[in-house]
């Protein structure tokens, strides 16, 4: 039985479960942890960004049996790190979303990159959140947002 810790809370993924399914499914049906979105299925918009073991990963392509036995998996309900916490707090100052649905995952790439780089420049921005899209177009305010949680974090 597949053994996961999501949110630092242990899971035991039923062994009915195939090898095959994408974890996004197994955090939104199995879980109920339906923060992280379904939106293109194909690792190509980033709106299922999770973190596997402090890394953003799409979810929507992470099979269960490409996961390490015991994985850490931290979703938006869980993400509570010092640079999770600066991003969010931001993304409220700003007022980044509009309709919201890729936001869980914008935030997720946004801490992971501020977890590696405290003072990430424009470029290093924009290849940390290029796989992440928005269709509101809140861009130019992701990146103050991620400018302004580095200064937070500074
Ligand atoms: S739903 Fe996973 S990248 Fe689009
Ligand atoms: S806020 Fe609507 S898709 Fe990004």
């Amino acid at each position: 039985m597949p053994i996961l810790f999501v949110n630092k809370e242990r899971v035991d993924v039923s062994s009915s479960v195939p090898g095959d399914t994408p974890l996004l499914w197994v955090l939104r049906d199995s879980l109920d942890l339906t923060g992280t979105k379904y939106g293109c299925g194909m690792a190509l918009c980033g709106a299922c960004t999770v973190h596997v073991e402090g890394q953003p990963v799409r979810a929507c392509q992470t099979p269960l049996s490409s996961l390490k036995q015991g994985a850490d998996i931290t979703t938006i309900e869980g993400l509570t790190s010092k640079e999770g916490a600066a991003v969010q707090a931001a993304w409220i100052r700003l007022d980044v979303p509009q309709c919201g649905f890729c936001q869980s995952g914008q935030v997720m790439s946004a801490a992971a990159l501020l977890a590696r780089n405290r003072r990430p420049t424009d470029a290093d921005i924009d290849a940390a959140m290029a796989g992440n899209l928005c269709r509101c177009a809140t861009y130019v305010r992701i990146r103050a947002a991620i400018k302004e949680a580095a200064r937070a974090l500074a």
